[in-house]
């Protein structure tokens, strides 16, 4: 297995470990919208920035990705005022946005807002950067993550970033998180994948300070 720098021929398989792995990897169960999903999860670090973005190879086939940023910030700028939008208007000029399972995750998601379920909590300024990590099931559990985080951190730290933070509703990943140094900054719980789940979901962020850790 081989840690290395995400490249452009890596894309493919990025977004398709993006989708197999979001929304508790029942992405189909929400939503009818690869192409959106994809985009939303990845394409602003294969097709914008791609800052610090590594990749796991195991014979020859990329299992495992860290899609991370120095700059969450700009990130939530440019998704905010380019990418977001931009999905939103094609999945309506095509017609996708009005099928059932699509209308159903938009109201879901609104009454999640309504709820005050994203009201965001601003880490950016002590934990500038920001990750996620995902790794395809059949290779979970072999360090994977684990190396990936580690090769950001290092990468980060050689910038010299001051911290980094990550968000999740993995209790999994929490914990691999919480074992690698960072700690909770804030945890709660998010209801709007409930009408599909049966069951409220964790969500933590976590943070870890990169100047006087090592
Ligand atoms: C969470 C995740 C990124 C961790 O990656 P990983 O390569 O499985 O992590 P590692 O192997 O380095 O370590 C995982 C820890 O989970 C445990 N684990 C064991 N079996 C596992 C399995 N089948 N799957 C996942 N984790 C397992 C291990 O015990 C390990 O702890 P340990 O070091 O005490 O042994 C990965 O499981 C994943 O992609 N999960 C689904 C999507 C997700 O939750 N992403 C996180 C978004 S932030």
């Amino acid at each position: 297995m081989t840690i290395r720098e995400y490249s452009p021929a890596d894309r493919g398989a990025v977004r398709e470990i993006s989708y197999v792995t979001s929304l508790e990897g029942r992405a189909h169960d929400f939503m009818d919208a690869r192409e959106a999903v994809e985009d939303a999860l990845t394409v602003y670090f294969t097709d914008h920035v791609s800052g610090s973005c590594f990749v796991a190879e195991d014979n020859g086939k990329v299992v495992g990705y860290l899609l991370g940023t120095d700059d969450v910030k700009m990130m939530e700028k440019v998704m905010a005022l380019n990418i977001l939008p931009r999905i939103f208007r094609d999945m309506v000029v095509q017609g996708i946005i009005f099928r059932k399972k699509n209308l159903l995750f938009l109201w879901n998601y609104c009454l999640g807002f309504c709820r005050g379920e994203f009201i965001r909590v601003r880490f950016d300024h002590e934990f500038p950067a920001a990750f996620h990590l995902n790794i395809m099931e059949g290779s979970r559990g072999k360090g994977i993550g684990t190396a990936l985080v580690e090769r950001n951190l290092a990468f980060l730290r050689s910038k010299g970033v001051p911290g980094v933070h990550i968000g999740t509703m993995s209790e999994q990943a929490k914990d691999l998180f919480i074992k690698l140094g960072f700690k909770v900054l804030y945890s709660s719980r998010h209801g709007y994948l409930k009408y599909v789940l049966g069951y409220d979901t964790p969500y933590y962020i976590l943070g870890k300070k990169l100047k006087d850790d090592h």
